[in-house]
């Protein structure tokens, strides 16, 4: 990804139940993802303990010389997205174009379970991530300010965890129906009793600030599984609905909507 200033930007100092929540999460995450750390408990109280003192910034050095930020984006990098493909691979009817697809970790292990690189095509802010597309084994297009996608005749388009870090959501979606892509694979991560739009928000500034190095601001687009499936049918008819609790490295659940158009 780019190298930027985001570390340098003062972050918010959360309230102690959110940090009560964020330790219990990541102790939780670490041990079920098989990361590779000496003394879990010690470093998710210390990483609490810096986190509601001194904010992102000092933080950041920390998780990246204990080696806790290599083994979290090795987990993001291998189970994540091996997770993700083998619950969605099922779902994809190729043509598939994968939208926004960030560092295309997950369309990779997707060719891994079945999809061929010759019906893939994904797309990316060119300014988003520092990264050589022309070494992946399908094309990759930019994706412009107005959120043009690339034409072509697609089976279904993914959208995966995309849709929550768009301060204009419909004007994403509305590009999406115009590619004509019969099926849309969406995967979110919800509001619900447990997880709320301040804690989702947080973890998504800790990834930006602590884990990578993402300069682009995080808003309030969190919705519940209710509140997507409402929005989403306006598009389609929601066939599917499920929710994962249990994926590698996330300190929330991810839920899967698939929308037939
Ligand atoms: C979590 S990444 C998901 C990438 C890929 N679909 C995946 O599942 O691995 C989120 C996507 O939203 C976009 N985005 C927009 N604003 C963002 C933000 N503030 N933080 C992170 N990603 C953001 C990124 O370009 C990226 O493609």
């Amino acid at each position: 990804m780019m190298p930027s200033k985001t570390e340098d930007r003062p972050g918010p100092l959360p309230d102690e139940k959110l940090l009560d929540l964020f330790e219990q999460r990541m102790l939780d995450i670490w041990s079920r993802g098989a990361f590779d750390l000496a003394d879990p408990v010690g470093t998710a109280r210390l990483v609490r303990l810096l986190l509601g003192r001194e904010g992102f910034g000092p933080t950041a050095p920390v998780l990246a010389e204990s080696g806790v930020r290599a083994e979290w984006n090795r987990v993001f990098a291998e189970q994540r997205s091996e997770f993700v493909a083998s619950w969605l691979a099922g779902h994809l009817t190729g043509p598939v174009l994968d939208v926004l697809g960030g560092d295309f970790t997950v369309l990779r292990a997707l060719l891994r379970h079945g999809l061929d690189a010759g019906s893939v095509t994904g797309c990316e802010r060119s300014t988003a991530y520092e990264s050589d597309w022309s070494r992946l084994p399908f094309p990759v297009h930019d994706v412009p300010a107005d959120v043009r996608l690339p034409e072509g005749e697609y089976g279904s388009a993914l959208l995966c965890t995309v849709l929550h870090h768009e301060p204009e959501v419909r004007r994403l979606l509305d590009a999406v129906a115009r590619t004509g892509a019969e099926r849309w694979v969406i995967v979110e991560n919800c509001l619900d009793a447990e997880n709320s739009e301040e804690f989702h928000l947080y973890v998504d500034e800790f990834f930006n600030r602590c884990l990578n190095t993402f300069d682009v601001p995080c808003v309030p687009q969190h919705r519940t599984a209710e509140e997507w499936r409402t929005l989403l049918g306006g598009y389609g008819e929601v066939t599917v609905e499920e929710s994962r609790t249990d994926v590698p490295g996330m300190p929330f659940p991810y839920t899967l909507f698939v929308v037939e158009r």
